[in-house]
Parts: structure tokens; C-alpha cells; sequence
């Protein structure tokens, strides 16, 4: 799962440039986002508590490349992250605190490579405390909407390590297809590990003839 930091990403506009595929050019994202339960938004001062409360955990970050957030880490952890609003140049990320009931419950990104290729990498980290609820699905969600209709992305796709059966469900949740497992890809945590990379192209998505206004979504 990518762990972009957000130092590189402040100021510029939101405009995402001309896609690649001389599809009309798209507004950049508006933020915050809401959905039925949860608020996505950009991270602020004062989030602290919350992203240890599980960040903090080894069984969070087990099968991410991060380490348990130290407790004297979590204001840069927030100022890494602050600026990464937009995706307009390559290589930039949007990271967002998923809030519910004015609680930080995790965090989601989303970032591109190479801007020409449209491109979308997500990702995700949720407090345990509250998994099973479908929360992480519904941000995810959202961030498929962002993706396809306000970043004009052609292929939304993940990288998750094989073991992690709870991210490999949510992908299929989301109607992502898994297209490659790599063995020992990668040095992973001390031992070689495996990658399984599942992915949806803007075509295959469920909502993508639905034209939905922009300003329903940023309420
Ligand atoms: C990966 C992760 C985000 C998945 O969280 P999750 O809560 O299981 O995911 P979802 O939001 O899709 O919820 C699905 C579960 O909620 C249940 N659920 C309850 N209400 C639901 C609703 N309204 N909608 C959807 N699912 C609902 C589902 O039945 C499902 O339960 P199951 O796992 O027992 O089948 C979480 O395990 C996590 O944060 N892990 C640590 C970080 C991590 O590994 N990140 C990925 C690195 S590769």
C-alpha cells in the first residue's frame, strides 16, 4: 500500500491537467468528501490521539511497509500530511482523515505515477476499533469516485501483501479485480514477501455512466 508523505504536495491549484486520453480536462477534487457515515478530509493540527490510537498498533501496520507510529512522531506523521490535497503533477498523493462521529477512524490515499498514464494507487489504514463495520469500504468508495470522475483516472488499482485476506476482501468488495501475484517481490519486514495487485479500470465501474453532480458529492 503506498505511504506517500505529503511534504512535497503544498500550494498550486487544483486543476488536474489534460488527461492523456484527449478526455475533456476535470476540476480537481473537491474536498472534503462526505458519505453516508464518514467525512473524508485533509489532515489537520489536533489529530494526533486519534491516528495513534492506531497507527500506533503493530497488527495495523503489519502488512504496510510503515512501523508503528511512536508517540513522539504522530505531529510529524499530521505535518507530513497536511499539504497532500491535490494530484496535479506526477507522482502526487491525496491523503485523507476518515472521520465518523468526530473521531479520526483511519485514513486513506490516493496517488498516481506518471500523471499521462491516469494511474490512481489507493490505500487505507482503519482503527480496529472500528473494522467490520463497512467503513473502509465506504471510503474507499469515495475514493473511486474521486478517482474516475473527478480525476478523469483510467485504472484504479491496489498492492496488497497476499496474507492480508481483510484488504484483499475489500478490494473484491469493490469490484477490483486481481490481476498478478509476484512471489518474493519484495525484502518485506525482514523476509522476502509476496505482492498481489488488484485493480478496476473507469470502464468496469459500476457508477461510471452515472453522471454525478460534483456538488451533490462535496457537500
Ligand atoms: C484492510 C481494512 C481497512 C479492512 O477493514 P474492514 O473493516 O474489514 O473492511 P470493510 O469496511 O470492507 O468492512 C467489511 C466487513 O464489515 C462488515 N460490514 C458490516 N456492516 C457493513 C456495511 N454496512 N457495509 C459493508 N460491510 C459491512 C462486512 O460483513 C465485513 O465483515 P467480514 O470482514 O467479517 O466479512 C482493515 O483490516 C485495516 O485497516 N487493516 C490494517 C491496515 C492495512 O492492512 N491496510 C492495508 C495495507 S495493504
Amino acid at each position: 500500500m503506498p505511504e506517500p508523505t505529503g511534504a512535497d504536495q503544498a500550494g498550486g491549484g487544483l486543476t488536474a491537467p489534460e488527461p492523456a486520453s484527449g478526455r475533456p480536462g476535470r476540476t480537481g477534487p473537491g474536498l472534503p468528501r462526505r458519505t453516508e457515515r464518514l467525512l473524508l478530509r485533509p489532515f489537520r493540527h489536533g489529530d494526533e490521539a486519534d491516528v495513534l490510537a492506531y497507527r500506533s498498533r503493530e497488527d495495523v501496520v503489519r502488512y504496510m511497509h510503515a512501523e508503528p507510529l511512536p508517540e513522539d512522531a504522530a505531529e510529524a506523521f499530521i505535518a507530513e500530511r497536511l499539504g497532500a490535497t491535490q494530484i496535479a503533477a506526477d507522482n502526487d498523493g491525496i491523503i485523507l482523515a476518515v472521520e465518523h462521529d468526530g473521531r479520526v477512524i483511519g485514513d486513506v490515499v490516493i496517488r498516481t505515477g506518471q500523471l499521462a498514464d491516469r494511474q490512481a494507487e489507493i490505500g487505507w489504514a482503519f482503527n480496529p476499533e472500528y473494522h467490520g463495520r463497512g467503513f473502509a469500504a465506504e471510503a474507499a468508495r469515495e475514493l473511486l469516485v474521486l478517482a474516475f470522475c473527478d480525476l478523469g483516472m483510467h485504472r484504479a488499482w491496489a498492492q496488497i501483501d497476499p496474507r492480508n485476506r481483510a484488504s484483499a476482501r475489500l478490494c473484491e468488495r469493490l469490484g477490483m479485480r486481481k490481476e498478478a501475484h509476484f512471489v518474493q517481490d519484495m525484502w518485506f519486514k525482514g523476509a522476502w514477501g509476496d505482492t498481489t495487485i488488484y485493480a478496476l479500470l473507469a470502464a468496469e465501474w459500476p457508477d461510471s455512466s452515472g453522471d454525478r453532480s460534483m456538488s451533490e458529492r462535496h457537500r
